[in-house]
């Protein structure tokens, strides 16, 4: 599977860092809070999520919800929808939105808006990853680990075809793998 990477744009030490970083930062926002949840979006999320919520120094829960971008009548006009609700109810929460990057921003809006209608106290995103040139809507995490640029990436939680999430690294793929038949 490493093979298939072109290119390293992030590796193991430097994320597990800059996780540490965010962790610090989050920790310290949030001292004294008690009705923390930290949601994260499936499934790309999932790595970022439990290695940062391992490493807050705060009373918080964790939860999952899952949704999909899919595309509507043309391509420009991407919609959302929720695939797997929350457990928890949120309403009077403080929520810390985990993601493992903001593209478009139509994911971030749909569950900031999702989450908003049900009474959350305050709503916080963290993305580990930012693409900032791809952005349509007009919306931001608060907390971001690393900007990257306008290309396809793969690893520490992104997919290509549902692999490559368990990379420890972020890079690019190879063009040949988009080639092949499988
Ligand atoms: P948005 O709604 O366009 O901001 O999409 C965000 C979602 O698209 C992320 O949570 C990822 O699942 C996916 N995504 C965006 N860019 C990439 C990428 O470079 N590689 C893999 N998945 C990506
Ligand atoms: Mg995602």
């Amino acid at each position: 599977m490493n093979n298939d990477i072109e290119r390293v744009i992030y590796n193991q030490e430097q994320i597990d860092h800059r996780v540490g970083e965010l962790a610090a930062q989050i920790s310290h926002d949030y001292a004294g809070k008690r009705d923390i949840v930290v949601v994260a979006v499936l499934t790309g999320a999932i790595m970022f999520t439990i290695d940062l919520y391992k490493k807050l120094d705060l009373y918080a829960h964790i939860d999952f919800v899952d949704v999909s971008s899919y595309q509507g009548g043309t391509a420009s006009t991407g919609s959302v929808k929720l695939l797997h609700d929350l457990k928890n109810d949120i309403k009077g929460k403080d929520v810390i939105i985990c993601e493992d990057i903001v593209d478009t921003g139509r994911t971030l809006k749909f569950l900031i808006d999702l989450l908003q209608d049900r009474g959350a106290n305050s709503i916080r995103v963290c993305s580990i990853f930012d693409k900032p040139e791809g952005r349509v809507i007009d919306v931001n995490a608060d907390y971001v680990g690393f900007d990257v640029p306008n290309e396809f990436l793969v690893g520490y939680g992104l997919d290509y075809k549902g692999l490559y999430r368990n990379l420890p690294y972020i890079g690019v793929l190879k063009p040949e793998v988009y080639q092949r038949k499988s």
